[in-house]
């Protein structure tokens, strides 16, 4: 694969992890994930009776936090563009009121102002577009509200660096290979390569119109969760 993949590519990539996603997600992270998205839901401020969208929502995992969280009064839609996570979404929360739909993130089929908050967990990392997207979300989000963006982040102390980069290189992409997925996990280090410092990131979505950004540095800075409010 190039360096900077093509959304097809990418899309496709995601299709074929899609079986195998969820495991290894709780494996790879110790189970840590959901609290880092369990975070991401807090600082987005859902509450009981929002509408919320959880952006390229994969096999649903904020999405099904968030509904929890907005209750019964509420209203959670989840948005990608791989079919296969989104089938997978769909048969693992079928009790819960959120609406699945297969579109592309640079492209929201929403109004304006639509939104009361916004998730997006490993998903700006691979969007083609990061400006682009950030506007797309702040587009969507209603005036005072809050996205609450979770993605890998680079730590700034050089061996916590080098552990992250180890834990990439011996322990993620091997066990992924063991699924048969080397090449589609092998492609997280690159996009970090090239993805945006914390404050790299502030100053594109102050850029893209929102009003307020920060980047909160998580787990030992090996994450970061940007909250950027409209
Ligand atoms: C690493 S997964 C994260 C899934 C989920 N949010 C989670 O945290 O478990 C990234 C997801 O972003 C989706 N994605 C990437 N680019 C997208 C785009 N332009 N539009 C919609 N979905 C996109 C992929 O299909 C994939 O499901």
């Amino acid at each position: 694969m190039s360096s900077s993949p093509q959304p097809q590519e990418i899309q496709a990539i995601f299709d074929r992890i899609a079986p195998k996603y969820d495991q290894l997600n709780n494996g790879l992270s110790l189970g840590l994930h959901w609290i880092w998205k369990q975070m991401a839901v807090k600082w987005s401020e859902a509450r009981p009776g929002s509408i919320c969208l959880d952006l390229c929502c994969g096999s649903g995992d904020v999405a099904q936090l968030l509904a929890r969280q907005v209750g019964t009064t509420g209203k959670v839609y989840g948005v990608d563009f791989s079919r296969q996570q989104l089938a997978i979404a769909q048969a693992r929360a079928p009790h819960l009121p959120i609406t699945w739909i297969e579109g592309d993130a640079l492209h929201l089929p929403f109004a304006d102002q639509h939104f009361d908050a916004l998730t997006m967990s490993y998903g700006l990392r691979n969007v083609v577009d990061i400006s682009a997207s950030l506007k797309e979300i702040r587009r969507v989000l209603k005036p005072g509200a809050k996205a609450a963006i979770l993605d890998f982040n680079r730590p700034q102390n050089s061996q916590l660096r080098a552990f992250q980069q180890g834990y990439l290189d011996y322990f993620v992409v091997p066990t992924a290979q063991r699924l048969g997925l080397r090449e589609e996990y092998a492609y997280i280090s690159p996009s970090l390569d090239r993805f945006p410092t914390g404050s790299e990131q502030v100053d594109l979505a102050l850029q893209a119109g929102f009003e307020q950004a920060v980047h909160y540095a998580i787990a030992v800075g090996m994450m970061g969760v940007l909250v950027a409010q409209t």
